[in-house]
């Protein structure tokens, strides 16, 4: 097989456990938890423009293990990541009794942090609680797939178990309240002004299924910072100003956007020309699929590269070459970026029989070097039972 051998749960779960034990021998962890990556179908940049979007988990994701300590007059949280290759350090400690501020460094600590402070809201101060955690992702990380939502998720499924039995029930979140405390958590901890589509998939994907999320009212505020994202985000806001809406998922057709065409930027007509198109696509690829007209999904696949790549302005050469090699091989429906671009990841609907000719294809032929990885559409967000591996 010459796709990616993926680090199964159960890895992730037994190296997180040793590294446990060698950093604190005889003692054991009581926590586990869990929550995916992403792969989006179709729906790019839809998110943030309150649209339609069309993800699936992915078997890979972000373990948090750890406990709770006994400190709690002067409440302190440990945190240890067992990524490797970081050029920061692996571990430090966060005092919990003040408000929390983003790190300086490590900038990984953010994501976590980020999350904590916010989920802190929702303790009385007399009941915060030391804890330690130990991090680990299995996915790969800049590939845009989404290790930053599963780890933000998994941090904040986590804290729900650590907390399970002292907060009130009223403070108790709900699934879609936790998606946005570790979206906003991202925006104003990371500093990434991204929509919720990722941390949306990680808390509700569902085994062998891919979910189509309207996201109408997801009340998701951006922080503008710098950067190409940011800028994009801006031009969308922009171009739904001008036509008179709060939101380009207001905008009726095409024709009602080349009619406030004079008005705007050229850059602003091609960024909502993507969305416009891409809400109209990502619909229709859900009812494709309902179909099981995979020649259709695939095909509104290449449109919506296409429009990425000339109208977004997200794809690179790299991608746009991936793309074209999938689509010359037989059995292959459809390919496009996935993610905010830029780099990272295509995803291809291929036939199961040609998926070893089409890596052939793209390994003897593309410029650069690619991985390949194969997911099965996986859960969400879930506690992993610790039992079975403490008693070994
Ligand atoms: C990133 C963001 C998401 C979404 C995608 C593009 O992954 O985090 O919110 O905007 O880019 O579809």
């Amino acid at each position: 097989m010459s796709s990616e051998k993926l680090t199964t749960v159960e890895e992730l779960q037994a190296n997180l456990i040793n590294a446990y034990h060698e950093e604190f021998p005889n003692d054991e962890p009581t926590i586990c938890a869990f929550a995916p990556g992403r792969v989006n179908l179709i729906g790019e940049h839809s998110d943030y423009n309150s649209c339609f979007v069309f993800p699936m988990g992915i078997s890979v994701g972000t373990m948090v293990i750890g406990k709770a300590l006994d400190d709690q007059e002067n409440p302190k949280c440990y945190f240890r990541t067992l990524a490797e290759d970081l050029k920061e350090s692996k571990s430090f400690e966060l005092d919990i009794t003040e408000q929390i501020t983003p790190l300086e460094s490590p900038k990984w600590g953010n994501y976590v942090v980020g999350v904590l402070a916010l989920f802190l809201e929702r303790i009385k101060p007399n009941k915060k609680k030391s804890f330690r955690a130990l991090i680990s992702t299995s996915v790969p990380i800049g590939g845009g797939l989404s290790s930053s939502a599963s780890i933000e998720v998994a941090m904040c499924t986590f804290l729900e178990i650590l907390y399970r039995d002292e907060y009130a029930y009223d403070l108790q979140l709900s699934q879609v309240e936790k998606a946005l405390l570790c979206c906003k958590a991202e925006q104003t901890y990371a500093n990434v002004p991204c929509g919720v589509m990722d941390q949306y998939i990680s808390c509700f994907a569902k085994a062998d299924h891919a979910i189509l999320v309207d996201l109408t009212n997801s009340n998701v505020k951006h922080e503008l910072t710098s950067g190409k994202f940011a800028e994009n985000v801006e031009h969308c806001q922009q171009a739904a100003k001008i036509l008179g809406h709060k939101n380009l998922r207001d905008v009726s057709s095409i024709d009602e956007l080349e009619q406030g065409r004079d008005k705007m930027s050229p850059v602003t007509y091609r960024r909502a020309h993507h969305v416009i198109t891409e809400m109209q696509r990502t619909q229709a690829g859900a009812q494709a699929l309902e179909n099981k007209d995979y020649k259709e999904f695939g095909r509104l696949m290449y449109e919506s590269h296409e429009s990425l790549r000339k109208y977004f302005e997200v794809s690179c050469a790299e991608l746009d070459q991936l793309v074209e090699l999938a689509r010359s091989v037989d059995g292959v429906f459809g390919s496009r970026m996935t993610g905010a671009g830029f780099g990272g990841c295509t995803v291809t609907l291929v036939k199961k029989s040609s998926v070893e000719k089409c890596i052939e294809t793209i390994k003897n032929n593309y410029k650069g070097k690619a991985t390949f990885y194969q997911f099965e559409p996986s859960d969400g967000a879930r506690s992993i039972d610790l039992k079975k591996s403490n008693d070994k």
